[in-house]
């Protein structure tokens, strides 16, 4: 459920049409609701209210900085990936002890900064981060939390690049070697252990491979205990999908129910790190018809975003609808591909796909583009990043300003030897 809708034909995110933002702001630009943020996270964090909880959004599927402020008003924590997420987190107001941090690559810097900050704990994927953690913490003479991320190799069903827990991945320790590492972690001098963490991938669209893990995840923590290795937090990751075109995933609800009797008997605090299925479908990105170019082969629809925009389509041959800012009742149809201004030909937000006929000049809204579209972002043909707006209710705020040309070459310099 969202607050994009019809309205005498007319697309409206919450109470304003779409136009008048695309008038006010110019296109392409990412518009996200506030009532669609706000009600996404709270029925996540209604359904598992029944077991002490946090939620620590996912902040790599939506990091704009009021996104992010909204989510801490409601009681969020934040999921970060890197120091940069660390710091959008803190200065959007996210509580440290609400913080985790996972990711195979740690530097030393981000460690440090980490620590300094006093993060919940960390999300531990390797034997040598485990280490690295350790010498870090003692050079600063503190003790590092940490939970270590198990692979309890389970495929969940969901494309290759964004399926995280299974043997063959990059992520976490193989769960043959699980108890191995927590006693070895348990042996570091300043590490203290606090949590087990898995997270298989994202997009899931079925309950079955959470529950598959999660009861894998159970045998771990019961070994664990008997050994002296007690855990306070266990973090079952996000990865909830959500509707692009005719997916049925699972409500939080539906979820939260079939799992809450293992996240019971786990006697844990849970940590759960949702972020598509919060933003997902709370955000579009509007686009303006530039070209219509009618070939032998093909018809193209020439846009004014690109992939550099909005990257799924050409990464993962994603999805995303795509809907006329003014609908004609009983339009005729077409087929088309629907292209943006980057040269390449992986330059498409839709391909073969049938649409109302439309022109030059016509607004089209790419469904959907609220998680990994403006975050996974890029300069690329030079082409500024565009503005997000947030609305509330019959009111809207740039939450981000579209970049200027001058933002292009920021921190860029040439040295003197060209310049004679
Ligand atoms: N926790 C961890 C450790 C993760 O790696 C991820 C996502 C999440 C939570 C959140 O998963 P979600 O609830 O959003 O499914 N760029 C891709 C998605 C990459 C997901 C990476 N990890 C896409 O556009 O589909």
């Amino acid at each position: 459920m969202h607050h994009f809708h019809y309205h005498n034909d007319s697309l409206f995110c919450e109470d304003i049409p779409l136009e008048r933002i695309a008038k006010e702001q110019g296109t392409p630009c990412y518009i996200y609701s506030h009532a669609t943020l706000t009600r996404h996270f709270q029925a996540y964090d209604q359904a598992f209210a029944s077991v002490p909880h946090i939620i620590a959004f996912a902040m790599k599927a939506n990091s704009n900085l009021a996104v992010l402020r909204l989510m801490s008003s409601l009681g969020s924590g934040a999921d970060i990936v890197s120091g940069g997420e660390l710091f959008r987190a803190l200065k959007a107001g996210i509580p440290p002890n609400k913080i985790v941090f996972a990711g195979v690559g740690k530097s030393h810097e981000e460690i440090k900064y980490a620590l300094e900050s006093d993060i919940l704990f960390f999300n531990v994927e390797s034997s040598a981060e485990l280490q690295a953690i350790n010498e870090v913490a003692m050079g600063m003479g503190m003790h590092a939390r940490v939970a270590l991320r198990v692979n309890p190799d389970i495929d969940p069903h969901t494309h290759p690049y964004i399926s995280t827990g299974m043997k063959k991945s990059k992520f976490g320790i193989g769960a043959d070697r699980a108890l191995e590492e927590f006693q070895k972690a348990a042996s570091l001098s300043n590490i203290q252990v606090v949590g087990l963490h898995a997270h298989i991938g994202s997009q899931l669209t079925k309950i079955s491979p959470f529950v598959d893990s999660l009861t894998k995840v159970l045998g771990l923590l019961h070994t664990l205990k008997g050994k002296g290795i007690p855990i306070q937090y266990l973090n079952i990751g996000g990865g909830l999908g959500i509707t692009y075109s005719d997916e049925t995933p699972p409500h939080p609800k539906d979820l939260a129910e079939a799992i809450t009797p293992l996240l019971r008997e786990s006697e844990c605090e849970i940590i759960l790190e949702p972020g598509r299925v919060i933003v997902g479908n709370a955000g579009i990105l509007l686009t303006r018809v530039l070209y219509i170019k009618d070939t032998d082969a093909k018809k193209f629809a020439i846009v004014d975003a690109a992939m550099n925009d909005l990257i799924r389509p050409s990464l993962y041959d994603a999805h995303h609808d795509i809907l006329p800012v003014h609908q004609v009742p009983n339009a005729p149809e077409d087929v088309y591909d629907v292209v943006g201004p980057i040269c390449e030909s992986g330059d498409f937000l839709a391909q073969n796909r049938t649409m109302p006929l439309v022109k030059a000049g016509d607004l089209l809204a790419v469904m959907s583009a609220g998680a990994y579209a403006f975050t996974m972002a890029s300069n690329y043909n030079s082409r500024p990043r565009v503005p997000e707006i947030l609305v509330k209710e019959g009111e809207s705020f740039v939450v981000r300003k579209r970049e200027s040309y001058e933002d292009l070459i920021l921190g860029e310099q040439i040295p003197e030897f060209l310049k004679s």
